[in-house]
C-alpha cells in the first residue's frame, strides 16, 4: 500500500447536501512519536492506548456550491464561530485535497465540541482531526458506495495523520501502532493499525487518570518540537531506542508483565522530555508539580508494590496509568497525595477505549 492507493477514481454517485457526526477519542502514547519526515511520516514507530472519555464530537454539514475555486468552510466550537481554527483546517484541506477531490465542490460547516475543557492543556488536535477525517470519509462513502469497511478505516487514519500525526491512532482501539516496525505485521508509516498480537488480561480496562498540572497553552507546540529533532545530536539513537522499546513491549503486553511495561512506559515519557531539554533551542514543558507527582508515584510504588505508573505527553500534565484491579487504592492515593499538585485540584478519570463512533 502507498499514498496512491488512497487517490480515488472518479465517483459514480452525486450528493448535494447532508451531514455526518462522529465522535473520536484522544489517545495516549506508550512509545512516543517525536520527530517526523516530510508529509507527516514518523521517524519512528509508536503505540498508544486509545482513550474513552476524552473525545471530540464533530458534525460536518455539507452543501454543494456554485464554483469549485477554493475551499469554503466555517468552524464552530461549542456553537461559537472560531476564525482562529481556520488556518489549521485550511492546511489540512490542502494536504488531503489530492485524496478527497470533492473538497472544493462543497461549503462545509464544521461544528465541534470536546468532552474535556478547552483550556485543560489536553491536546484536542488528535481527537479533532480524526473526527473530521471520519466525517469526510462518510461523505466519500456516499460518493462511492463500494468503499469497504477496511478501506474506510485505513483512509480515515491516513487522512487524520495528515492533519496531526498522532490523530491517526484515534480511529480504533484499544492499542494502535503507527509507523513501520519489522516485528509488527501490517505496521506502516501511512496509517495506524490495531495492535495485532495477544494482550494479557492485566491490561483490560487499563485506567488513565489525567492530572491537570497546567491548563495553560503550551509554550512550544508539538509541531515545533518535532522539527527540532532535525539535526538533534541524539536523534538517531532515540529513533532506534523507540523501535527497541516497541519490540520489548510486545512481550510485556503478551505476558501481562506490568514491571516490564512500567519500565518502558516511564522511560519513554522521560526520554521524550529529555529530547526537548537537549534540543537547540532547548525547552522544558514539565513543571515543578510534574516532578513532585512523579516522585510521589515512585514512592507509593516502592511502599505498596502497586503497579501504578506515569506517562507524559508534550506538556506538564501527568497521565497516571494503572490496572483496573487497583482502581480503588490508586484513586485514594491520587485524592490523598496528588490532587494538591493539580491546577484547581482538577483531574480526569479515563480508561482505555475502543475508538471512534458515528452518531
Ligand atoms: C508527544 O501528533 O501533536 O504526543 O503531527 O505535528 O500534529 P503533529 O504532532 P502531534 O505530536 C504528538 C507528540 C506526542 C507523542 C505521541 O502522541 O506519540
Amino acid at each position: 500500500m502507498n499514498e496512491a492507493s488512497f487517490i480515488p477514481q472518479s465517483y459514480k454517485s452525486t450528493v448535494d447536501s447532508g451531514s455526518f457526526t462522529w465522535e473520536s477519542p484522544s489517545n495516549i502514547a506508550l512509545v512516543k512519536y517525536w520527530g517526523k519526515k516530510k508529509d507527516q511520516i514518523p521517524e519512528n514507530p509508536s503505540i498508544s492506548f486509545t482513550l474513552n472519555q476524552c473525545k471530540t464530537t464533530t458534525k460536518l454539514s455539507f452543501s454543494k456550491k456554485e464554483n469549485d475555486d477554493d475551499f469554503s468552510f466555517d468552524v464552530f466550537l461549542d456553537g461559537e464561530k472560531k476564525a482562529d481554527f481556520k488556518p489549521k483546517i485550511e492546511t489540512f484541506f490542502k494536504r488531503v485535497e489530492a485524496y478527497l477531490p470533492f473538497l472544493k465542490d462543497y461549503y462545509f460547516k464544521i461544528e465541534t465540541s470536546n468532552t474535556f475543557p478547552h483550556s485543560s492543556g489536553i491536546a484536542s488536535s488528535a481527537s479533532g482531526m480524526s473526527a473530521l477525517a471520519l466525517c469526510l470519509m462518510s461523505l466519500e462513502k456516499l460518493l462511492d458506495k463500494n468503499i469497504s469497511e477496511a478501506y474506510f478505516t485505513q483512509k480515515a487514519s491516513f487522512l487524520a495523520r495528515l492533519g496531526s500525526g498522532s490523530a491517526c491512532r484515534c480511529i480504533e482501539g484499544s492499542l494502535v501502532v503507527w509507523g513501520n516496525h519489522d516485528k509488527i505485521e501490517g505496521s506502516n508509516d501511512l496509517f495506524g493499525i490495531k495492535y495485532p498480537y495477544e494482550v494479557h488480561q492485566n491490561f483490560n480496562n487499563y485506567q488513565d487518570t489525567i492530572l491537570l498540572v497546567d491548563k495553560g497553552k503550551k509554550q512550544v507546540s508539538s509541531t515545533v518540537g518535532h522539527n527540532l529533532m532535525h539535526g538533534h545530536p541524539f536523534a538517531q539513537e532515540r529513533f532506534k531506542q523507540a523501535g527497541q522499546n516497541l519490540e520489548n513491549l510486545i512481550d510485556s503486553l503478551k505476558n501481562g508483565d506490568l514491571d516490564g511495561f512500567i519500565k518502558i512506559v516511564e522511560s519513554e515519557a522521560l526520554t521524550l522530555h529529555a529530547m526537548m531539554m537537549t534540543s537547540l533551542p532547548f525547552f522544558i514543558l514539565m513543571k515543578p508539580n510534574t516532578l513532585s507527582i512523579i516522585n510521589k508515584i515512585w514512592e507509593f510504588r516502592n511502599e505498596t508494590g502497586s503497579k501504578v505508573c506515569f506517562t507524559l505527553d508534550a506538556g506538564a500534565n501527568v497521565h497516571v496509568l494503572y490496572p483496573e484491579i487497583e482502581k480503588e487504592t490508586v484513586l485514594k492515593f491520587i485524592n490523598n497525595e496528588l490532587v494538591a499538585y493539580c491546577e484547581n485540584g482538577h483531574y480526569i478519570c479515563d480508561v482505555i477505549g475502543l475508538g471512534a463512533n458515528e452518531i
